[in-house]
């Protein structure tokens, strides 16, 4: 018998309080200048049809997480963070397919976001879901005076790339 226990599963649930130290640990790590605790607070007490908040899990162990706010009838990704030690094993995808799923479910009818020029990681995820550059902010991020690219799927109909059978809703409280 191997001594190597097997890995848990991975599973997406929605992001509730008991997550962020870990999501801010992601945030810390990915982004120049990171979401607060105090902002994740204000968006989780949102109403849940305004708003979708998921994180990724191995077990016990938070290792992505991604969000999107409703603002009129459009979707605006606000966060889709990988931890460095996980990224490049497809949890981004599933993230970013769960978010455009919850879009669906909401009757949305299209999804935006913001992306640092030159993040081509980011950018050929979004590109693989059908996202589509429509414009630049010049000067967008304010802590580089970095631009960033405006990506728009203005049709939401379901792709290859949506949820895997492991994902789930956590119905803990
Ligand atoms: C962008 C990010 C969320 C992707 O998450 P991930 O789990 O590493 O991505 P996945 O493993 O699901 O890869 C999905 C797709 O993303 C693209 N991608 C991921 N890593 C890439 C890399 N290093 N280079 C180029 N494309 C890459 C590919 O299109 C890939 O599809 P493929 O595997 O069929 O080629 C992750 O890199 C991250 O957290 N980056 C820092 C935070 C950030 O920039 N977020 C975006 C803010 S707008």
């Amino acid at each position: 018998m191997s001594a190597t226990a097997p890995e848990a599963p991975l599973v997406i649930v929605p992001m509730r309080r008991r997550h962020l130290r870990a999501v801010l640990r992601t945030e810390t790590r990915v982004y120049p200048r990171p979401w607060t605790v105090g902002l994740y607070l204000g968006e989780l007490a949102q109403p849940e049809e305004r708003r979708c908040y998921l994180v990724a899990r191995e077990g016990a162990q938070v290792v992505g997480h991604a969000g999107m706010i409703v603002l009129g009838d459009d979707g605006h990704i606000t966060t889709l963070a990988v931890d460095p030690e996980h990224q490049g094993r497809g949890i981004g995808a599933r993230l970013l397919g769960l978010l455009l799923d919850a879009a669906r479910e909401r009757g949305l009818s299209g999804v935006t976001l913001e992306v640092r020029t030159g993040n081509e990681p980011a950018l050929a995820l979004y590109r693989r879901f059908g996202f589509v550059e429509e414009g630049v902010r010049r000067g967008y991020y304010e802590e580089t005076g970095d631009d960033a690219v405006i990506m728009w799927l203005r049709d939401l109909t379901p792709r290859p790339e949506s949820a895997a059978p492991g994902d789930q809703e956590d119905t803990t409280p």
